[in-house]
């Protein structure tokens, strides 16, 4: 087989952002979740109440929010992470599953689970069947962005990228395309549609859950999903990212439910070296280290243009602190 070449266009699919005929095309997604596959689930999934969601922009911490999942559910894997790949796990990622070829078979599986169940999905809301209950993690933009660019970046034989942190910037998340579109209007959909009560939502804080190791997110995730008995101080500790770490470098659970020896470096990375480990670096405001002071501008002047359209993204993290300033 010919080694595909690295290029500065990131392979990815780009789609309409709901099922609106008339809604623009520009939302992407990782290569192997397919319009197809969103289509599959849309139309095919035999949904539930009971069903809940983690669905995040890419890198705002839904790995970590899935494990916090797990554990309330006891439902922890014996070694390694997940990352919903395989349908054996307790959070599949079901847009991914049904761009699978065998997609009906595995919608049959999933069919036969007579636990509650969680499902992981990079969907932006339209693309997502209602009535639908969700928790999302957010995080600041420009630390998901950083993170965006070493998974891109590093995930080599995944996306072929080879750009810089610069071009990245620039000519990627500046023009909404990155993995998961502009972040702005991915947000403001999801709180939208919120207020108008056609989801039903928990929404969380990255930065508040490094704040207490994540003890107030434990309570409300234990809430929202109906969990009574669980011991929060244990869950914080085992959850934490050093924890996780050392966890991942167990391996990360695919899609055969094998464990698998990629994506854990320890090398953290920097603005000229991409780290493809998933658990990476895991703090807030690295973006410093990250964008010049001419980003930061150009980054102020679009947090400017997008106030008006976005008010529920401004409202959640404050206009001063999607400024930076
Ligand atoms: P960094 O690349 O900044 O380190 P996702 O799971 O949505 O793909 O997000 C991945 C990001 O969440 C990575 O960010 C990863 O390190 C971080 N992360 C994963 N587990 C974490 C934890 N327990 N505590 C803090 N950050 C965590």
């Amino acid at each position: 087989m010919e080694a595909k070449e690295l290029s500065l266009v990131p392979e990815m699919n780009c789609m309409r952002r709901s099922f609106d005929l008339n809604a623009p095309e520009n939302f992407f997604t990782t290569p192997s979740t397919t319009k197809n596959g969103i289509e599959n689930v849309y139309n095919h999934f035999l949904h539930r109440d009971s069903d809940i969601y983690i669905t995040t922009y890419p890198k705002s911490g839904t790995t970590w929010t899935i494990s916090i999942i797990e554990h309330l559910m006891n439902k922890v894997p014996e070694k390694g992470i997940s990352i919903g790949m395989s349908t054996q796990e307790f959070c599949v990622w079901l847009d991914r599953v049904a761009s699978r070829k065998e997609w009906r078979f595995i919608f049959s599986e999933l069919d036969k689970v007579s636990d509650r169940r969680f499902f992981k999905s990079h969907a932006s809301v339209g693309l997502i069947k209602h009535p639908v209950r969700i928790i999302q993690c957010i995080r600041h933009p420009l630390d998901t962005f950083v993170s965006e660019w070493h998974h891109t970046r590093g995930k080599i034989q995944i996306y072929y990228y080879n750009g810089s942190w610069h071009h990245f910037f620039s000519e990627l998340v500046m023009k909404g395309k990155n993995e998961g579109g502009d972040w702005f209007d991915y947000h403001e959909e999801f709180f939208q549609e919120s207020r108008e009560g056609k989801i039903d939502a928990l929404f969380l804080k990255y930065e508040e859950m490094k704040k207490d190791n994540a003890i107030s997110a434990i309570h409300q995730i234990a809430q929202f999903i109906g969990v009574e008995s669980y011991d929060a101080e244990k869950i914080s500790r085992v959850t934490d990212f050093t924890k996780m770490k050392e966890k991942s470098s167990q391996g990360y659970i695919n899609r055969d439910g094998n464990l698998s020896d990629g994506y854990h470096s320890q090398d953290v990375g920097d603005l000229n070296t991409p780290s493809n480990a998933h658990i990476r670096k895991g703090i807030v405001g690295d973006w410093v280290n990250y964008l010049t002071d001419e980003q930061l501008e150009i980054w102020r002047s679009y947090v400017h243009t997008k106030k008006n359209s976005c008010p529920h993204v401004v409202d959640f993290f404050s206009l001063d602190y999607l400024l930076c300033s």
